[in-house]
């Protein structure tokens, strides 16, 4: 067995921004996916909004994740077959019935991040950039209270990588949500209110 995380105490504060950098194999991705409940730690706590999260039934966790907290990964994870529009309303229909109002928002969120054009356009057919920004609108869609993003830009270039970073730091603030974000350039990770590097399961 090897450990991963040793000894973490972590505290985000309502609509803090935090940068996570760290060499590969640190636990980075290991440390989003407990925050996150993807992973149950082998021993300790973790709390959402004053709610213990680590108690909750599987079912529990899911659907307060679903309305607590937004996810962006690296590889985008949008679903081919639907349009823009789709893969953004998918973030409500994880939680509950999607009706007017939800398309309304999902196509205003398309709007914020540049994408009103591409509604209609199939993943396939959306840049590396263009699919992160979609990416990014469908965790925003449940207005999330934390973004957790890890290596948003690890599939882009450099300019189209600063791009994504200058929008998810301006909407994470605009919308009051509070962001986690693993990034191994230090640039970016200048850019958030506080900066930690993880090592050898460390934080610091
Ligand atoms: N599903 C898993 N099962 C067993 N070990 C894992 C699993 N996922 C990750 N690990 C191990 O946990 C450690 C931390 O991995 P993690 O993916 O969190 O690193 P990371 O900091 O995100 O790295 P990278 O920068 O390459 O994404 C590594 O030693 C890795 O081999
Ligand atoms: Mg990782």
């Amino acid at each position: 067995m090897i450990e991963v995380l040793r000894g973490i105490d972590f505290e985000l504060h309502a609509g803090e921004s935090v940068s996570v950098r760290g060499q590969s194999g640190s636990g980075k991705t290991t440390l989003l996916n407990v925050l996150a409940g993807l992973d149950r730690p082998d021993s300790g706590e973790l709390w959402w909004n004053n709610e213990p999260a680590h108690l909750l039934s599987l079912g529990d966790l899911t659907a307060r994740r679903g309305r607590f907290l937004g996810l962006v990964f690296q590889a985008y994870y949008l679903i081919p077959e639907i349009d823009a529009l789709a893969n953004v309303l998918m973030g409500a229909r994880v939680v509950g019935p999607v009706g007017p109002t939800e398309r309304e928002r999902a196509a205003s969120l398309l709007q914020r991040v540049g994408l009103a054009e591409r509604a209609s356009h199939l993943p396939a057919h959306l840049s590396g950039g263009e699919r992160q920004r979609v990416a990014l609108a469908r965790a925003l869609m449940n207005r999330p209270r934390v973004i957790l993003a890890d290596e948003p830009t690890g599939n882009l270039d450099e300019h189209t990588a600063d791009d994504v970073i200058e929008l998810l730091l301006q909407v994470c603030a605009e919308k009051g949500a509070a962001l986690v974000l693993v990034t191994h350039n230090p640039a970016y990770a200048g850019r958030t209110g506080r900066q930690l590097v993880l090592h050898e399961g460390i934080l610091a």
